[in-house]
């Protein structure tokens, strides 16, 4: 096996992939535009959706890149050997070009190949979907793994998980079958396109650990095998009714944590003890004299201190960044941080540790991902800010939390109140806190949800030898009725991939098109889109302009949208070079993002004198006439951070 830093893994599946046809894509932002089911991109494929279900890609039918994605399920669980937040994913895809004989062939080259991953293939075990009602068993996947291994001579055998045991050497069972949770992607619960899976995994050599069961297998949590990649077959389309017709267009999306992939070829025992993590461990030693590695407690916190702040610096730093807030992606972006800096407070550190660790992470990532360099003045100023802040919050909501407490204390001394049993349910809970009065502090002062958890329950340690907590009922009583909290915010979940582009999605998406342009036409040709957010009920629109709008202004803008909606002007698309649509005085994002030709929508208006209303780069789609919107109202203007203004629209 070869050992390879996570930068030549990077590199090193880019142009393997090229070599095979594939275009490199940039990395798609990690802040999904126009998807108001998930806060961030969490796999390669998700901003392929459009193509995915079968609009033209004009980079070609064979894609690969590396992808900046977030998972926010674990975090709370960050800082032992398996979890964490931000990751890259390496992928490649077929958009109806190859399919499976290619796919786990070049997966397999990929994996073992000397000038590659050179990983033994007696180290490398598969998984395929073993077939039910909906769908047959992937044979065809099963029997392209056994050709694969045959050529090194390795008879792969099928095996049953939790019944045979693995190979061992060059015979015995490598191929394991799974039902759908283990070994199909795709929509959970909704329509569209979806698939079986064949997954591969390293053989750690560890010894099984019993307690997962009598027999280990390549699924076993005992920490044996480690998934390294995931093959999606995309060949069916879950209809309406529940049943998986054959899809037309059969597609590939794989995906391949880069970081875990680090973790196997160092042979280290986890993602942390990588090579990427141990340049931002060392330079945490030179600032603040604390080293990783010595102590299991003091690594917990410097393994959530990274995570977290690596992940705060590509949310605020991405191409559509967004600042810490109190809601949505801003929300986690202020958890995170917030999170990370009470951690350094835990390691004896008084000063800011966001902004230096932020400009390493800019450092260490800057090459791959530019917008980091680009955007570095936001995301110090951004992250000093947040920390100021909470520094200050902070100190003002333990006191109160303390005070809480003590009354708490002083009752419970009082003799005629009675623990809540099940004889005496109305009783008083000693250690249970108003969730009403936590939730209170949780808004007031900005307090991180679990860490008014983990104050409860050291106080209450401290004081009586026991935790306490918050009543969670009320909690999200007053949570629910407190309407600014987005209620995705402390979600963030991907309900695994494709969703319907619905109608209404794509109405509010023409109708950020046409205030696109009326800002410009009303505020100045500054104005340029910084970000984009749609869901179901209204569309949110960030852009470059240094002040307040006045109320005749909003006015105006108004106007002119409700009246390109009222001509009802025809919307068309065509396919141009980033030099021909400038030339025809497109506006948008002109990074090249999509290679040499991309989408232009038009709004045409042959009575303007420009010939169209509006002429914007975008990847669609669009209503395609814009009297199918209605009306528009806009419900919000407000400031996002400096020279960045936020305005939330409405049309029917
Ligand atoms: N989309 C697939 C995954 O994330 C490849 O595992």
């Amino acid at each position: 096996m070869q050992n390879r830093t996570t930068d030549e893994i990077r590199q090193l599946f880019l142009d393997f992939y090229k070599e095979k046809g594939h275009a490199i894509l940039p990395s798609a932002s990690i802040i999904p535009e126009n998807d108001p089911t998930v806060l961030f991109t969490t796999a390669g494929m998700q901003p392929l959706v459009p193509y995915l279900l079968g609009e033209k890609h004009p980079m070609g039918t064979r894609l690969a890149n590396a992808q900046k994605c977030l998972r926010t399920d674990d975090i709370d669980e960050v800082g032992d050997n398996t979890h964490g937040t931000f990751f890259e994913m390496l992928g490649n895809w077929s958009l109806g070009d190859y399919f499976k004989e290619e796919a786990i062939g070049w997966s397999y080259e990929f994996l073992t190949k000397p000038e590659y991953c050179g990983i033994e293939p007696t180290k490398l075990y598969v998984t395929v979907f073993e077939g039910d009602a909906d769908a047959p068993r992937d044979e065809e996947s099963a029997n392209i793994w056994q050709a694969q291994f045959a050529v090194h001579g390795i008879q792969a055998e099928i095996g049953e998980a939790g019944v045979d045991e693995p190979a061992q050497g060059s015979k015995g069972p490598r191929i394991y079958t799974y039902p759908k949770k283990k070994n199909w992607w795709g929509p959970a619960g909704q329509t569209g396109p979806c698939g079986p899976d064949t997954e591969m995994f390293y053989d750690t050599g560890k010894p099984h650990k019993e307690t997962f069961g009598p027999v280990c297998h390549p699924n076993c949590d005992c920490g044996r095998f480690v998934e390294i990649w995931n093959d999606v077959f995309m060949q069916y389309n879950k209809q309406e009714d529940g049943s998986f017709a054959p899809l037309e267009q059969k597609n590939v999306d794989t995906g391949m944590g880069l970081e875990r992939m680090a973790a196997v070829l160092q042979q280290v025992p986890s993602n942390y003890d990588t090579d990427a993590y141990s340049r931002l461990f060392s330079a945490f030693n030179t600032i603040f004299d604390i080293r990783y590695g010595v102590d299991a407690e003091i690594d917990k916190s410097l393994r959530i201190i990274m995570d977290h702040l690596r992940a705060v610096t590509f949310i605020v730093g991405d191409q559509n960044g967004v600042a810490p807030s109190n809601i949505g992606q801003g929300y986690i972006a202020r958890r995170l941080l917030r999170r990370a800096s009470r951690e350094a407070k835990r390691l004896g550190i008084d000063t800011p540790i966001a902004p230096t660790i932020c400009q390493e992470v800019i450092n260490l990532y800057g090459d791959v991902y530019p917008e980091l360099v680009d955007n570095a003045e936001r995301i110090l100023t951004e992250v000093k800010k947040e920390e100021d802040k909470f520094a200050l919050t902070l100190e003002k909501g333990l006191k109160i939390l303390q005070k809480i407490v003590e009354e708490k204390l002083e009752k419970w001394s009082d003799p005629k109140l009675k623990e809540i049993t099940p004889e005496n349910p109305n009783g008083f809970a000693l250690n249970v806190i108003n969730g009403y009065e936590a939730f209170d502090i949780y808004q007031t002062y900005g307090f991180p949800v679990e860490l008014i958890q983990e104050e409860l329950g050291r106080l209450g340690m401290e004081k009586r030898g026991v935790p306490f907590t918050f009543n969670v009922g009320e909690f999200r009583e007053a949570e629910r009725k407190h309407q600014q909290l987005s209620r995705t915010a402390s979600a963030g979940v991907f309900k695994g991939g494709l969703q319907d582009q619905s109608e209404e999605t794509t109405k509010l998406h023409t109708a950020t098109h046409l205030l696109h342009q009326a800002l410009r036409e009303v505020l100045g040709t500054h104005v340029a889109q910084r970000g984009s957010n749609i869901n179901a009920d209204r569309l949110r629109f960030d852009f470059v302009h240094p002040e307040k709008m006045t109320d005749e202004q909003k006015q105006k803008v108004e106007e002119i949208v409700n009246s390109v909606i009222k001509k009802d002007l025809p919307v068309t698309m065509c396919e141009l070079t980033v030099d021909e649509a400038k030339a025809q005085g497109a506006i948008g994002i002109f990074d090249d993002k999509y290679g040499n030709k991309v989408k232009v929508y038009t709004v045409e208006d042959p009575n303007n004198e420009k010939g169209f209303y509006s002429k914007e780069i975008c990847g669609g789609p669009h209503v395609t006439s814009t009297g199918q919107l209605g009306g528009f109202k806009i419900k919000k203007e407000e400031s996002v951070s400096a020279g960045i203004r936020r305005i939330k629209a409405v049309i029917g």
